[in-house]
C-alpha cells in the first residue's frame, strides 16, 4: 500500500494544477519525456494492454507540422510550446499482449472483433493520456490537452506507416506560464454527480 500524499503533492497534481495555454522558456528534453513515459506506463490498463502510442514533438518542424492540423488558437499554442505530444491508440494492441500479459498466452484471442478492439484501445489510451497529464505534473511539468484538431489529417501525416494507429488527443507540454491562464472554471460539488448506494 502506498503512503497518502501530502498537501503540496496533491496541489501539484490536482488542486492548483491547471491546463496551460502558454509556457516559460524552460525546455523539455528527450530525457524529460522518457521520465514522464516511465511513470505513466505504470498506470493500469485492461489486460495490461498498453494500447497508447505517443509521438513526442520536440523539434520546431514537428510542432509546426502538428499545428497545421489544429483548430483556432490551438495551432499557435502548439507552435509556441516547448513540446507537444500526440496520444494515439493501436488497434493491434493484441499483437503485443504476449509481451505484456505473458502469463495468459491466449489473451491475444480475447479481442476478435474490430469494434471491440477499438473500444478497448480507445478507452485504455484515454486512461494513459490521463496518466500522462498526472505524470507530467508530478515531475514538475504542465500540459495543455486538446481535442480541437483534424484526427484524420494527423493520422495521415504521422501514422501513414501504421494503419492500425489512430490519434486520440494531443497536448502541449512544458513549464506553464501563469500569465497565460484564464480564471479557473467551477467544479461540481459531490452531491451533484455522485450517488452512494
Ligand atoms: C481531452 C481534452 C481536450 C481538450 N481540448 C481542448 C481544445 O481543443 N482547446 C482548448 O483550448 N482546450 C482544450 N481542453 C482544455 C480544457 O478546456 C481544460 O482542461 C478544462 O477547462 C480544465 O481547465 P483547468 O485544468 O485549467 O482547470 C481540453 C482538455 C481535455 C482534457
Amino acid at each position: 500500500m502506498g503512503q497518502p500524499l501530502d498537501d503540496a503533492a496533491l496541489d501539484t497534481i490536482f488542486r492548483t494544477a491547471r491546463t496551460y495555454n502558454g509556457y516559460t522558456d524552460a525546455p523539455v528534453t528527450e530525457a524529460d519525456v522518457a521520465r514522464i513515459y516511465d511513470l505513466l506506463k505504470m498506470g493500469p490498463t485492461s489486460v495490461n494492454q498498453q494500447s497508447a502510442r505517443f509521438v513526442w514533438l520536440l523539434s520546431q518542424p514537428a510542432k509546426d507540422k502538428l499545428a497545421g492540423f489544429a483548430s483556432g488558437s490551438n495551432a499557435e499554442k502548439i507552435r509556441k510550446a516547448p513540446a507537444s505530444v500526440i496520444i494515439a491508440y493501436d488497434m493491434n494492441f493484441h499483437d503485443h499482449l504476449i509481451d505484456f500479459f505473458p502469463h495468459a498466452p491466449e489473451a491475444k484471442n480475447w479481442f476478435p472483433t474490430e469494434a471491440g478492439r477499438r473500444e478497448q484501445a480507445f478507452r485504455n489510451s484515454s486512461l494513459q493520456g490521463a496518466y500522462f497529464i498526472i505524470a507530467a505534473r508530478a515531475l514538475g511539468f504542465d500540459t495543455g490537452p486538446m481535442s480541437g484538431f483534424d484526427n484524420a489529417k494527423v493520422d495521415e501525416a504521422f501514422f501513414a506507416d501504421q494503419p492500425g494507429v489512430k490519434s486520440n488527443f494531443i497536448s502541449t507540454l512544458g513549464v506553464g506560464d501563469p500569465s497565460t491562464l484564464h480564471d479557473r472554471s467551477p467544479r461540481p460539488g459531490f452531491d451533484r454527480f455522485n450517488r452512494v448506494i
